[in-house]
This record gives C-alpha cells, structure tokens and sequence, in this order.
C-alpha cells in the first residue's frame, strides 16, 4: 500500500467519511462536560477547537458561552459547522488552515485536538509542528486536551483485516499494516448497487510516554491522562488515550 502524504486533503469530504454521524453528535455533549471539567474555564474564555470538523464539540463549547474559534482544513465541514453554530443559535470564529502552520500567538485559554486529529504526518517533526503551534496560541498557563488512538492498545489488539457494520446496513473493509511508528490503514466502503469506495490513512501511533516527550519538545507540560471520557484511567486495554497539558509559563 503506498499513500499519498497529504492523503488528508481528499479524505475527510462528506462523500467519503462523515465525523458527524448521529452516534457521534449524540455523545458530544458528554465530552464536552468532561473537556470542561479539566480546562478550568470562565465564561468567555477563549478556546481553539483545532480540526473542529463539522463543529460537534465547537458548538457545544459555544453554547457553555465560550469564545470559539473552529480551525480545520477542510471547506465542507466548516461549511457544516457554520450551520449546525446557526441552528442552535451560537457563533463560531472558523477559520481554514492547515494544522501545521498555525498563527496565533498566545491568544488562547485553552485548545482542544479531538476524535483522533493528530498523528497524521509520516514525518514526526509535523506532528511537532503542531503541537508547537498550539503551545505558541495558549496563553502561558493555558491548557490543551488532546483526544486520541491509544497507540499501546492498538499494537496489542492489531487485526490486519477486519469488516465493521455501518449504521445504513452497509459495510467497511478495514486493512492495517504497522509502518514505522503508526498505521497504515485502507478504509473500503461497500455498498449494495454502488462502486466500492476506498481511501488510505495513515495515524502514528503515541503512547503516554512518546506523547509526553512530543508535548515537552513543544512546551507543553503533560498533567494527566485518562483512557476515555468516561475519566477511567489510562491502561494497555483503553483504546483512548486523552492527555491534558499546560503551557509552560516561560514558553
Ligand atoms: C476525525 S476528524 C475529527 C473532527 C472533529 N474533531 C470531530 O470530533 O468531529 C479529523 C479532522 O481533522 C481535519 N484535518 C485533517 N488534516 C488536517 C490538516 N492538515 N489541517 C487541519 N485540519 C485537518 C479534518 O478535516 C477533520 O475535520
């Protein structure tokens, strides 16, 4: 299997992959309540929602009367998130770019990275410039949550070829193989009377301690992990990993 490095850029259009199943807005809210409780905000905090996607959790941060701003790369789902902001009477700052080359400058309470965003460069030093980039936005002392693949869990529980069941009756093919440092996974939509449709993905896999020593080099300091949203902690059987960091102040 052979992918594109920049296999973002034709992956995430509705057509494909939906981040906004009804499943997933449905469970939202309960996120966010568990986002909140840790990043210690006030009303009208700012927060940055990096790859908000169509803006399932932006929204819900907004409605708690945060000051958000919705950053992601792809068109669509910021179009998606601007009208899911106006039907449930909020407003959203979104903004399109791409996670590497963020520009704020200490301008944020606190950052979210949420539903496995992370991880999708094959070079490590681009994941760094994102975590970078979020660190150069955060206010000193601001704090960060990023929601991820336990990489731990998926090296223990790895199935080279499995099939998954979507809610529409349909099927997904999913193929993985190991590359260095992160999976390689081919996602096969099949569905009765269409072609079969396929992309490539990659995601590198982080464990408590790689990430760790990614958010150091970044200037982030790591507080706590847990292995799901539930606040169970993290182990070898969550397939979660969330970790909470501050920005060092003398960042
Ligand atoms: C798995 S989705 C999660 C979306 C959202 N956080 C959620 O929970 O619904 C990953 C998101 O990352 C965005 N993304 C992928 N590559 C990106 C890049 N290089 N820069 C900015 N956003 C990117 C995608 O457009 C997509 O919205």
């Amino acid at each position: 299997m052979k992918i594109n490095h920049e296999w973002h850029r034709d992956f995430f259009k509705n057509s494909f992959y939906n981040p906004a199943s009804p499943a997933s807005v449905a469970k939202a809210p309960e996120e966010v309540r568990f986002l909140l409780k840790h990043l210690k905000l006030k009303k009208g905090a700012k927060l940055l929602d990096l790859c908000c996607g169509p803006g399932r959790h932006a929204v819900e941060f907004a409605k708690k009367g945060l000051s958000v701003t919705g950053y992601d790369f792809s068109g669509e789902y910021l179009q998606e998130a601007a009208r899911r902001a106006k039907k449930k009477k909020t407003a959203l700052r979104l903004i399109r770019g791409d996670m590497r080359r963020l520009k704020f400058k200490d301008e944020f309470d606190a950052a979210v990275n949420l539903f496995t965003s992370f991880g999708y460069f094959q070079k490590f030093p681009d994941d760094l410039k994102v975590l970078k980039g979020v660190a150069r936005g955060l206010k000193p002392g601001g704090r960060f949550m990023l929601d991820t693949m336990n990489g731990e869990f998926v090296r223990k529980n790895f199935h080279p070829r499995s099939w998954a069941k979507m809610p529409d009756g349909s099927y997904r093919l999913d193929e993985t193989i190991f590359k260095k440092d992160g999976v390689l996974v081919a996602w096969t939509f099949l569905k009765a009377g269409k072609k079969p449709a396929g992309r490539l993905f990659f995601v590198r896999l982080y464990s408590k301690k790689t990430i760790t020593a990614a958010m150091k080099k970044a200037g982030l300091t790591p507080l706590k992990f847990w292995g799901g949203f539930s606040g169970k902690p993290l182990t070898d059987k969550t397939n979660r990993l969330i970790a909470l960091a501050v920005k060092n102040k003398l960042h």
